[in-house]
């Protein structure tokens, strides 16, 4: 609903005027990462040209513009000199920070902890609105099971149940409490639907997936992040069962709108509508343009085809201006509900810019935020905590004091050259005298002399940091691997710095799964390090000497292979179910188990914790409750914050089940020797699947519950009737 003021505008507004409203571009001026991506078909290619455009009513607003100054001078433009002095909407891709940069939100969710990811997008928007920014291209909610895909990176990982909370919380962080605030930003859900599921973890490939999975898997985050109150949606690039989403109704108005009751704005993705062509599904542009507005995109980005064709299309009776009309309704209504109408400016501050941007406390939050992001995947003889005191240090690897890899990708406003690195972090807690640094290889090749270097500063010192792992543009959009593995370089230098006998942590950076091999799998220590922004150095050193005690777990299961992709914890069982040994005429590979070497939900301690007295009820009512609880202690002589996890199996359905599901999880803080007994309550819904007819069901029956460390780990385990 929007205000009679404002729905006034629409009979007053040309054609093209309409048009205009529907038609988003990159800032021209803003240069980077945007315009590299695709140049603008428009023409409009300096600031004063796409000026000239908004005064025209060409633009419904830019986005990956270059701060308040230049959004400052449009928007007054606009004001004083178009026609219908409709503001404009200013968006850009805030995914993990604007100028402090947070953990890749992969890593974040390793966090286990939405309310983190609510509070980190929170400062992002409080930074990003002072600048201007009313919209953001976030929260990324595609679930990703094959971690070839590039963009694993910018969503929450494999697990249904953490995506939709991980997608709640973003929403709820961006938007804030009231849309109108200076300080809140509009959040988009993205990309609709099933963008995770590209074949062969191919960016921008064909998805296949049965309405059913589509349903179990891919769809709740999304759905959990529009009824979080997301107003807005982007169309993904891929095809689902042979219809682009650009041009499918099914999903853009059946399921979102009919179905879901979603009343925002769908924002096709860059040229999305365009590249319906390229699918073979749209003969050209005039017909693209024609296809996704039909389908229910409301408004194209950077094609700007909406512009150029839809008012013939609507004049030669093949768009109804109902259609138009609603389409407008909708974005004017956004832009209401963002306070635009009332105070254009309400968000573009160059001294608030300045002032709310990388503050103290927003960068002691990105510390946090990135610690808690860690995961200790291995600790062997209890090598960390290292001690802080008498121990000769050697980092070691490509990473140890890169400056270019450290926010990760998808990071438009921050500056690498601000973020600290691994040996200003290490130290600033050891002194400078303790600690070495040698490359000892480049990322993907050999660096002349590298080795010898780096074996020899191993052997001078009591332990080695090895740095390893993917560069920054190794992962994000377009950056599919064939192998995730350490790149063969690195591997080498693994392989060298093994032999010397001195004690190794892998400190392993990545925006994926990898799959561990040789002397990287097999070193005492590993800690999984992601893309962690702006305090990564500091963050990491916090865990390396006891600081922090590490309480991240795998959002994504490390598998002993690459050839498992695509590979997820909550697979189905087959007829010849795998297992964790290669077995012949059984669901594994001729050389590798059907398990992950490191599963979803795995991550240590400094702590060392057991899992005892499972409570759990023998029956569940069939629209009742079951509370169940565990006692979970801390044996070790470290505090620890452990994750405690509940999965489910239905073990027999009408259609089959996963071997396990993850329904519910906490985080507990555990003194040296403490125990808690944790409760947690199912109920009907987190027992409920896609039945044959498609609908949501739940069958009676016997279910198996782990409350357990890891999807992997056996935990306690029981079994419960749920009753007719
Ligand atoms: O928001 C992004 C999207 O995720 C990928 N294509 C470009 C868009 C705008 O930058």
């Amino acid at each position: 609903t929007i205000p009679a003021a404002v729905d006034a505008l629409l009979p007053r507004m040309t054609i093209e005027e309409k048009a205009g409203q529907l038609d988003l571009m990159v800032a021209a001026w803003a240069g980077g990462i945007a315009t590299a991506l695709n140049p603008p078909s428009t023409g409009t290619t300096t600031f004063e040209t796409q000026l000239a455009d908004a005064v025209a009513g060409k633009i419904t607003g830019v986005f990956n513009g270059n701060g308040a100054r230049m959004a400052q001078r449009m928007q007054r433009a606009v004001m004083r000199e178009s026609r219908l002095k409709i503001p404009l909407i200013f968006a850009a891709d805030i995914i993990h920070g604007y100028r402090t940069i947070f953990p890749v939100p992969l890593a974040e969710a390793a966090s286990f902890d939405p309310a983190l990811a609510e509070q980190t997008a929170r400062i992002a928007a409080v930074e990003a609105t002072a600048a201007g920014l009313d919209w953001t291209f976030c929260p990324m909610v595609d679930i990703s099971r094959d971690q070839r895909w590039g963009r694993t990176m910018e969503g929450s990982g494999e697990d249904v149940r953490l995506g939709m909370l991980f997608a709640a919380a973003r929403v709820k962080g961006f938007q804030g409490r009231d849309l109108t605030a200076q300080d809140a930003m509009m959040a988009c859900v993205k990309h609709f639907a099933a963008y995770g599921a590209a074949e062969g973890g191919l960016d921008y490939n064909t998805v296949d997936v049965s309405e059913r999975t589509l349903r179990e898997v891919y769809l709740p985050p999304y759905k959990a992040g529009f009824d979080a109150g997301a107003l807005s949606a982007m169309a993904s690039f891929n095809e689902i069962s042979g219809v682009p989403a650009h041009g499918n109704p099914w999903l853009l108005d059946t399921l979102l709108r009919q179905e879901w009751g979603f009343e925002g704005i769908v924002v096709g993705d860059y040229t999305g509508d365009e590249e319906m062509i390229a699918h073979g599904f749209a003969k050209d542009s005039r017909d693209a343009a024609r296809i996704a507005f039909m389908a229910g995109v409301d408004m194209s980005m950077q094609s700007n085809n909406y512009a150029r064709f839809l008012p013939g299309l609507v004049r030669d009776g093949l768009v109804p201006m109902e259609r138009l009309d609603q389409a407008v309704r909708r974005v004017l209504a956004v832009k209401h509900r963002l306070g635009l109408f009332d105070d254009p400016f309400r968000r573009i501050d160059a001294k608030r810019e300045q002032a709310r941007t990388r503050t103290r406390s927003h960068l002691a939050l990105a510390r946090d935020a990135a610690r808690k992001s860690i995961v200790l995947l291995k600790n062997e003889g209890s090598l960390l905590p290292l001690p802080r005191t008498g121990q000769k240090v050697a980092i070691i690897g490509p990473f140890a004091d890169d400056k270019h890899d450290l926010n990760g990708p998808w990071v438009i406003y921050g500056d690498n050259a601000q973020s600290i690195d691994l040996a200003q972090g290490v130290r600033e807690v050891i002194g400078a005298s303790n600690v070495t640094v040698t490359a000892g290889s480049k990322v993907g090749e050999p660096l002349p002399g590298g080795i010898e270097a780096a074996v020899a500063a191993a052997n001078a010192a009591d332990v080695v940091l090895l740095a390893i792992g993917e560069a920054e543009n190794m992962s994000g959009e377009a950056q599919s691997r064939t192998d995730i593995v350490v790149p063969a370089a690195q591997q080498a230098l693994a392989e060298a710095v093994a032999k010397t006998g001195k004690p190794v942590v892998v400190l392993l950076k990545n925006g994926r799964a990898l799959a561990l091999q040789g002397a990287v799998k097999d070193a005492p220590a590993i800690l999984v390090t992601w893309f962690l922004g702006s305090e990564s150095g500091r963050a990491i050193a916090d865990v390396l000497f006891g600081a922090y005690s590490p309480s991240g777990r795998l959002p994504v299961s490390f598998p002993h292979e690459s050839g498992q992709q695509p590979y997820y914890y909550d697979h189905k069982p087959t007829g010849r179910p795998g297992g964790d040994a290669v077995a012949p005429y059984r669901a594994t590979y001729r050389t590798a188990p059907n398990t992950a070497l490191y599963p979803f939900g795995h991550g240590l301690t400094y702590g060392d914790i057991t899992y005892s007295g499972l409570n759990l009820p023998a029956t569940m009512a069939g629209n009742g409750a079951l509370t169940v609880s565990a006692t979970i202690t801390n044996k070790g002589q470290r505090s620890a914050e452990e994750v405690v996890q509940l999965y489910i199996r239905d073990r027999i359905g009408s259609t089959t089940r996963p071997v396990r599901q993850l329904k519910a999880f906490r985080k507990i803080a555990l003194a040296p020797g403490a125990s808690e007994v944790v409760t947690f309550t199912l109920r009907r819904p987190d027992l409920e699947f896609i039945g044959v007819d498609l609908k949501p069901t739940v069958e009676p029956g016997t279910f198996d519950l782990w409350i357990a460390p890891s999807a992997q780990a056996e935990g306690v385990h029981g079994q419960f009737e749920l009753l007719a």
